[in-house]
């Protein structure tokens, strides 16, 4: 399921208000974001996301220069660098395996987890 909606410019810890435990990739196709790959990491989250998992569109996350911005719900992992090769490796870590991936930590926010 795709959806795209417009949103102001979201808080750094709060990519959703909704409190669902459903999963959600938020992907960021702002300005900045698409210098950095956004539609083809758009796109192959829509193609390759598994049919119950919602994907989003935002025109900003806010973290402009970082892209491409992902974030993933209900957890808040936020994904920055994101390049369109690595969407399958977002998918099956984390979407399906429930991990995130350590390496592509945002570390603006994740800073208590070590980037390897
Ligand atoms: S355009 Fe993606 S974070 Fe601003």
């Amino acid at each position: 399921m795709t959806s795209e909606i417009e949103l102001p410019a979201i808080a750094k810890s709060s990519a959703s208000s909704s409190t669902s435990s459903t999963a959600k990739v938020v992907v960021c196709r702002g300005r900045s974001c698409r210098k950095y790959q956004a539609e083809a990491v758009w796109d192959n989250f829509a193609q390759n996301l598994p049919s119950d998992v919602e994907l989003m569109s935002v025109p900003c996350l806010g973290q402009c220069g970082n892209g491409s911005m992902v974030v993933v719900e209900p957890d808040q992992t936020w994904y920055s660098q994101v390049h369109p090769e690595e969407v399958e490796t977002v998918i099956q870590q984390h979407i399906i395996g429930k991990s995130p991936v350590k390496a592509m930590l945002y570390s603006k926010f994740h800073q208590s987890i070590q980037r390897s």
